[in-house]
């Protein structure tokens, strides 16, 4: 039996997380946050001193991860990284390793097999182009640059960390072209994604509409 995916893909900050897991949390599925595996790459890449463009030193750190994802926690080498991996540095950094092509490859059975029953919502950047791309449904999610700045603002101050709206503005969009930008599962919706501004909408606004087209899509 083939196990249901729902793949949320679009630009940072634009309430995939958010959604993808209440999603899952109300069809009782499993939930993948790839971009967190791209964060734990980036973070033990920085930490080991590695130059983020030597891609063959980049892939073998991200060869080597083994993170524990445990009660909403994230784990590295025993050490509990939730907090550190959700700094705009390591969002950037992420964006940096991710468009390494190796990296890419390292993580992809990661993500794969994240894919159990009863089924999985996967949010990232290529989860219905490349991962998942037998997925019976794909979201694509965005929202205007204001409203991402924003409501990252509001993550990072909900988490006891500073937030500088004008700085984030310019890491999103720098972080954004980077990932649409490269070559390796470029930012871009699958060609049978459905596209969903959530500018204007409630978080729950949101959330039923993913759960209404899951209905039709099954
Ligand atoms: O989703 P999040 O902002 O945590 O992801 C951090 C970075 O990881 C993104 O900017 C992107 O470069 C990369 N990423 C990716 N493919 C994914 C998920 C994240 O390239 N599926």
């Amino acid at each position: 039996m083939t196990v249901p995916v729902i793949t949320i893909d679009g630009p940072a900050a634009s309430g995939k997380g958010t959604i993808a897991e209440r999603a899952a949390n109300a069809l009782g599925f499993h939930y993948l946050d790839s971009g967190a595996l791209y964060r734990l790459a980036a973070l033990a890449s920085l930490e080991a001193g590695i130059d983020l463009s030597d891609g063959p030193a980049a892939e073998a750190v991200a060869r080597n991860l083994k993170p524990v994802f445990r009660d909403s926690r994230i784990w590295l080498e025993g050490r509990d990284v939730t907090e550190a991996i959700r700094t705009e540095k390591v969002g950037v950094a992420a964006s940096q390793v991710a468009a390494i092509p190796g990296v890419r490859k390292a993580l992809f059975d990661l993500q794969r097999n994240a894919a159990q029953a009863p089924g999985l919502v996967a949010d990232g950047r290529d989860m219905g182009t490349v991962v998942f791309p037998e997925a019976p449904l794909k979201i694509f999610m965005t929202a205007s640059a204001a409203v991402r700045a924003e409501r990252r603002a509001k993550q990072l101050e909900a988490r006891g960390l500073k937030a500088d709206r004008e700085a984030l503005t310019r890491d999103l969009e720098e972080r954004d072209r980077r990932d649409r930008e490269r070559a390796a599962a470029p930012l871009k919706p699958a060609e049978d994604a459905k596209l969903l501004d959530t500018s204007d909408m409630t978080i729950e606004e949101v959330v039923k509409k993913v759960l209404d087209w899951w209905q039709l899509a099954r």
